[in-house]
């Protein structure tokens, strides 16, 4: 391999380690790879400069975006009319940041999309990658765009999740709006702060249950021996870690606001002479809880923390802690809520316009999806112990036909009936 200043320090195995450095001209001449890291606009002015001590190695282009009038290799060559197939896209979805900040060492490797028109070039970048430390994943030619596009997105399942949880919040801001405007002394400002606290709050345990729905739906199938993976299903297992952190964003702010308004002016309903009764108590309880296992699961899926997870970690923090942390979210809305649904009279407040308290709905879509998430693990049970005692009855047949012959029972009859032979 041949370099110019500076020398690169990663181990290039598979390759001839050993690094003569030439002055540029005759380094490029003697390439067999050339990696074009230079600005989109310099790769005309290089092309025309050098493409003719270049055109029998292969040429890997880094540029990214689709911006318009973007110069990248395949259009600079077009555009030069250069007949020239042994270009290749690689390396351009890894971030400079994201290399700097990549420890060598490490157990993680990045992973680039190779893609270009000529086969045996791409062969050789991904054996060039796999040898500089790098996972590859070859793409078609027909999906160049999207990965010359790689970087100017911040990709479909974060677009997704967000357009899906702004609806969430618009339309639960607007039940609580139109709602709460129906309660006695109603104020329209304190809908900026008062009332959209309630607002983060539905909409983060929706989205907490959300997030979690789809992994119990395929759950269930399988419970019943489909292997049938509805489109829905998938987009939604696609997504469900974005919906997640977008909840949790909104849980912070939902516990930041309630720390900022607390007290007797807002939250009198939860004070008596100054103290909370006992269901209020239980109430922050289990909302500091929710929240902090809410938080240990955000933490875990970090990619970094994610990464450096095994199997039974990994399965107990997306099973029992985070299914604990919805289920300590829900009691902690039905600890506040419960009294003010059941009290009779009516709560002006609780039911306003005649319209089911906030407390309720935002309980029900979480409870359900615990509901499905019991059926499952409870169908899971049941077929484990099928199961069991199938093995079981196998092996004592098993063990009854192995058994030697002096352990079978001869009976007279046995005899008799001449089931048992004799020689
Ligand atoms: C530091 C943690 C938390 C604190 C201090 C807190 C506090 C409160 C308070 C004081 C209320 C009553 C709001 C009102 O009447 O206006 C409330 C309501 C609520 N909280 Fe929390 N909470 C916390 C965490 C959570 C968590 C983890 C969840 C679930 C993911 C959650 C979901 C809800 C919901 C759905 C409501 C009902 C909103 C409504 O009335 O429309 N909270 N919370």
């Amino acid at each position: 391999m041949v370099f110019t200043e500076p020398i690169q320090t990663k181990k290039t195995t598979g390759f001839n380690d050993s690094v003569s450095i030439e002055p540029f001209p005759q380094a490029i001449e003697a390439c067999d790879i050339c990696i074009l890291a230079i600005p989109d606009y310099a790769i005309e002015l290089f092309l025309i400069q050098n493409f003719s001590l270049l055109k029998d190695s292969i040429m890997i282009d880094l540029t990214n975006g689709n911006r318009k009038n973007k110069r990248d290799l395949k259009r600079v060559l077009s555009s030069l009319d250069i007949k020239f197939d042994r270009w290749v896209k690689a390396f351009n979805d890894i971030g400079a940041i994201q290399e700097l900040q990549h420890h060598s060492g490490g157990k993680s490797r990045f992973t680039t999309q190779v893609c270009g028109p000529d086969e045996e070039s791409v062969e050789a970048v991904i054996r060039l990658a796999e040898a500089l430390g790098y996972s590859t994943k070859k793409v078609p030619i027909d999906q160049y765009e999207k990965l010359q596009g790689a970087q100017d997105t911040i990709g479909w399942e974060w677009n997704h999740s967000i357009v899906l949880m702004v609806a969430l919040f618009l339309l639960v801001s607007i039940y609580i709006i139109i709602q709460t405007s129906g309660r006695p002394n109603f104020e329209w400002y304190t809908i900026l702060a008062r009332h959209s606290n309630r607002m983060f709050a539905w909409t983060s345990i929706y989205g907490f249950a959300l997030s979690l729905l789809p992994g119990t739906l395929i759950r269930l199938i399988n419970a019943f021996g489909n292997t049938r993976r509805p489109r829905l299903l998938v987009w939604g297992c696609n997504i469900r870690k974005h919906v997640g952190l977008i909840s949790l964003y909104f849980l912070f702010l939902h516990a930041c606001m309630t720390v900022l308004l607390f007290g007797g002016e807002y939250f009198g309903y939860m004070l008596f002479s100054g103290e909370m009764a006992w269901e209020d108590e239980a109430s922050m309880l289990t909302a500091v809880v929710s929240t902090s296992l809410f938080v240990i699961t955000g933490i875990a899926s970090l990619p970094s923390v994610g990464d450096a997870m095994n199997k039974a970690q990994f399965a107990c923090v997306f099973g029992p802690v985070v299914w604990m942390a919805l289920a300590l979210g829900v009691m902690h809305v039905l600890f506040i809520g419960v009294t003010s649904w059941t009290a009779t009279p009516r709560s002006p407040y609780a039911w306003a316009r005649g319209m089911p308290p906030e407390t309720l709905l935002s309980s029900v879509f979480p409870l359900f999806v615990m509901f499905l998430k019991a059926v499952q693990v409870g169908l899971g049970y049941i077929g484990w112990l099928k199961n069991k005692i199938n093995a079981s009855k196998r092996t004592s047949v098993h063990n009854k036909s192995s058994r030697p012959p002096e352990y079978n029972e001869v009976t007279p009859e046995k005899l008799e009936n001449g089931v048992i032979q004799t020689a």
